[in-house]
């Protein structure tokens, strides 16, 4: 299925990377360059660019910004000083696993061409990073294809957070499945959860299915049992952060709750994610770090306070889903059934 996505989130520009700062959304379309890591640090921490794949090509720009101005002579001080800014990019966020990923994949590149000048090591460095982002467009449209083996008739889906062209390469991972079933004349009605606190549902998913001219609603997210039981919705499907090898799931709070209640409903409940995603590291989610945000997102809604002054606040950014919950986890090789440790060894390795 041929079609192109509106827009490009992130966008390699010679020198500098250029993002859409997602926390301006969706009231003004600012563009952001990015010219160095210590900006890019500061725009993956403050959600200017978000979203597991997308903070992964990122990082993968930023390394390579880092280094660029490095001017060590030896292989040795260089690969100590990219080992350091990786780190230090990696500590921006820590649950979505992509960040990690790509910077561990840069690192092993380095090493690879040791023996080559520091210059063609640094050229090296941005073709991979090209590489990691092209790449990522691409297993993004395969998800969509793949996905829409599951997509009934008419369907009416249920999804959480964001996890379309803004957070990926392009095109999307549970947003690129629903544009799909779309194209296919297979999609009737999107639900939006407006995921509190940050309302990437809101700001975002909304703002994306808008620009694809794809029918939705929007709704509050304690709303989704009230649309379950009324017999409003065939499916759920959304994105990943980290999944680790028994296909526990770490995907944005309330991610959780939706699998419960989908399982209560008898809902199939689906979650859509390149194998960048996969953490084969990780046995279960119990190991999976959760990333705790700012207590302001929670007292506050934008600059206008809503709880009281000096309110403690428990504000995680992500839950884990335990694998016995999800029906399927769509990739860009297939739709992935359980028992999912034994289908990611044999896909992935
Ligand atoms: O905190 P965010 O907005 O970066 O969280 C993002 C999510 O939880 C997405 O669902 C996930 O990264 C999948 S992105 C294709």
């Amino acid at each position: 299925m041929d079609f192109k996505p509106p827009f490009q989130s992130i966008v390699w520009n010679g020198d500098h990377v250029t993002i859409i700062d997602q926390t301006y959304l969706p009231e003004r379309e600012v563009y952001l360059n990015l010219s160095s890591a210590g900006q890019v640090w500061d725009a993956i921490k403050k959600l200017k660019v978000r979203g597991a794949p997308a903070i992964g090509i990122a990082g993968a720009y930023g390394l390579y910004l880092g280094l660029k101005t490095v001017t060590e002579t030896s292989f040795e001080s260089f690969y100590s000083e990219a080992d350091r800014i990786a780190e230090y990019l990696n500590s921006a966020r820590p649950t979505a696993v992509n960040l990690s990923w790509a910077l561990k994949r840069l690192m092993a590149t380095i090493y690879a061409v040791k023996d080559q000048p520091i210059t063609d090591i640094k050229q090296t460095i941005l073709e991979t990073a090209v590489t990691i982002h092209n790449e990522d467009r691409r297993l993004c449209k395969s998800i969509g294809e793949v996905g829409l083996e599951v997509i009934p008739d008419n369907a009416r889906i249920l999804t959480h957070c964001n996890t379309g062209g803004l957070a990926t390469g392009e095109y999307g991972t549970a947003f690129s499945v629903i544009l799909h079933a779309h194209h296919a004349k297979k999609l009737k009605q999107v639900w939006v959860d407006e995921t509190r606190p940050l309302l990437q549902g809101s700001r975002l998913t909304a703002w994306e299915l808008q620009k694809a001219d794809i029918p939705f609603k929007l709704n509050v997210d304690s709303a989704a049992a009230y649309l379950m039981q009324q017999g409003e919705m065939d499916l759920v499907i959304l994105g990943a952060d980290r999944i680790t090898k028994n296909g526990d799931t770490a995907n944005k709070i309330g991610t959780y709750s939706l699998a419960v209640l989908a399982d209560a409903h008898n809902i199939p409940f689906y979650v859509a994610a390149p194998y960048s995603t996969i953490d084969m590291d990780l046995e279960t989610g119990k190991e999976i770090e959760i990333e705790q945000r700012d207590a302001e997102e929670v007292t506050h809604f934008g600059s206008k306070r809503t709880a009281p002054k000096k309110t403690d606040v428990f504000n995680p950014a992500f839950d884990v889903t335990p694998n016995e919950l999800i029906t399927a986890i769509i990739t860009e090789k297939g739709v992935i059934k359980p028992n999912f440790k034994t289908n990611f060894e044999k896909l992935f390795g």
